[in-house]
């Protein structure tokens, strides 16, 4: 519904239009910034001023002008700076205060300025013309630096506790301080300003009554018919709104809870474990030889405390004859004397196998389809695609007809519940499965490895006591949560950036 006509040109505008347009003929020629406009219209919310501007804009009778600037602000290190003064200015006293001889590292070291502060303070002062000589700090130019730390800290201090747009501020300080971490902080911020066209100028003011429209139904309306022939406001459902910004899961953990509904709707349950486990556990009962690579501290997370994870002497019996000559199974083993101490050394499990190993060794007679979702540890360097932390998505099959079409028939049926329909396996190699499978899904034309797979051999499956073919699987989760929210850098999973994480999409 519209209101009525407005002056020749007539036009339909609503009543915040209208408020606004009256405001503004007040000074007709004057460009309106946010502020001054919702003082005249007396309104509180810039979301009516944005609104209304932009209405007006498309009746063709403002004008809105755009423009951005940045604010500059002391980030936390800067703010630092204020009360305990900028680090080169500390130095700097220390210098000064130390007899010419002493001017050394040797005794800057033992002077109380922490290692984390005198090695990226030298880096500052050399930048300000401070030599460093046999170990010795030598400078020539004493003025030239007192005054450029002057300057930093005056800088400093004009930002204190305020904001200032960054085209004010002095360019080579605003550069300088950018470069190192934590003083400034930048904002992007718009401006707007409103101002009447031609047409806008020329609508009569006294035109401009506002219609009396009901925007909210009472008790009371109901109550008297009092609405009864009134004029309603209608929804605008294009009007700029602020966004809701209520509490929401990580999506970390909403893509759990999703991975979980899917392996619970295919009829799985969900097992898991303890991070600590026995080397034993997590690797001598999967066959990994205690020779591998991966078992080295290198590789792996070993504790001091526990000293020791004991492991049931049954299993170590086991695990000894398979690894030394294969037991029963059928294989040769590995060879070699097997270390029933190396077995109990306690570690931070490197996968999440050890807990479907367990499940099978605790129920070896009873059919069972697994799952579970969980943290496991690997020394690894940090990077783009590396943490030393992470999940895997680890399940199994342990049932008498277990085959490998459906373990990858479980898994193209998993990706596809995801919203990944298109998998492929390719053969792989682990020391406890045979026939091995890499297991891939295809993402924007490009195949994507996401983990591994097999049926479990023999080596295996017997100590288990169990006869029956299992299916296995380990994926990666946070390559997954990667894909699913579309990031590049593994990091950003786990930082705690509000803003990305509230614009990360709802799964
Ligand atoms: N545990 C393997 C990994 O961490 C994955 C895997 C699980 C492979 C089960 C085969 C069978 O990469």
């Amino acid at each position: 519904m519209t209101s009525g006509l407005v002056g020749d040109a007539g036009m339909n505008l609503a009543n915040n239009e209208r408020r606004m347009l009256k405001g503004m003929l007040s000074e007709p020629k004057k460009k309106w910034t946010l502020d001054q406009l919702l003082s005249v219209t007396g309104w509180d919310d810039q979301v009516h001023v944005a609104g209304a501007g932009k209405g007006l804009q498309e009746e063709g009778l403002v004008e809105i002008e755009e423009s951005t600037s940045r604010l500059v602000s002391l980030g936390s290190e800067g703010k630092k700076a204020v009360d305990d003064r900028l680090l080169e200015s500390r130095l700097w006293d220390w210098i000064r205060n130390q007899d010419e001889s002493q001017r050394d590292m040797g005794s800057l070291m033992s002077s109380g300025f922490d290692r984390s502060e005198s090695g990226p303070g030298i880096g500052i002062l050399k930048g300000l013309g401070v030599e460093v000589l046999s170990g010795n700090l030598v400078f020539s130019n004493e003025e030239e630096i007192s005054h450029e730390i002057n300057l930093r800290t005056d800088f400093i201090k004009s930002l204190s506790g305020s904001s200032l747009e960054s085209s004010t501020l002095d360019e080579d300080m605003v550069s300088h301080f950018s470069s190192r971490s934590g003083l400034l902080e930048f904002e992007e911020i718009t401006t707007r300003t409103w101002r009447l066209t031609k047409s806008g100028y020329s609508v009569e003011q006294s035109e401009l009554v506002e219609n009396q429209v009901i925007g909210e139904l009472t008790p009371e309306m109901l109550q008297t018919d009092s609405w009864k022939g009134g004029e309603f406001k209608p929804f605008d459902v294009q009007a700029p709104a602020p966004t809701p910004m209520g509490g929401r899961r990580h999506p970390m953990q909403s893509l759990i809870e999703r991975i979980r509904s899917v392996f619970l709707e295919m009829g799985f349950s969900e097992i898991d474990g303890d991070y600590v486990q026995s080397a034993g556990w997590n690797m001598d009962a999967l066959f990994i030889p205690q020779s591998h690579p991966a078992r080295t501290m290198q590789d792996t997370f070993y504790l001091d405390q526990p000293t020791k994870v004991e492991v049931e002497d049954s299993y170590l019996d086991l695990w000894s004859r398979v690894h030394e000559h294969g037991h029963d199974t059928g294989s040769r083993g590995w060879g070699g004397k097997f270390d029933r101490q190396e077995a109990q050394k306690p570690l931070l499990r490197t996968h999440t196998t050890v807990n479907t190993v367990r499940h099978i060794a605790d129920n070896p007679s009873k059919p069972s389809r697994v799952f579970g979702i969980g943290r496991v540890f690997r020394q690894e360097t940090i990077d783009r695609t590396h943490m030393p932390e992470f999940h895997q998505i680890e399940g199994i099959i342990h049932e008498p007809d277990a085959n490998l079409p459906m373990l990858i028939s479980t898994l193209k049926t998993f990706y596809g519940k995801m919203g990944y329909p298109d998998v492929r396996v390719r053969p792989a190699y682990f020391p406890y499965t045979e026939p091995s499978a890499e297991v891939d899904i295809l993402w924007k034309g490009e195949w994507l490895e996401l983990g591994g797979s097999g049926i479990f051999r023999p080596e295996v499956t017997e100590p288990l006591g169990t006869e029956w073919p299992v299916c296995a699987w380990g994926m990666g989760l946070e390559r997954l949560a990667m894909l699913i929210l579309g990031l590049d850098d593994i990091r950003q999973l786990y930082q705690p950036d509000l803003e990305r994480l509230r614009k990360m999409p709802l799964l």
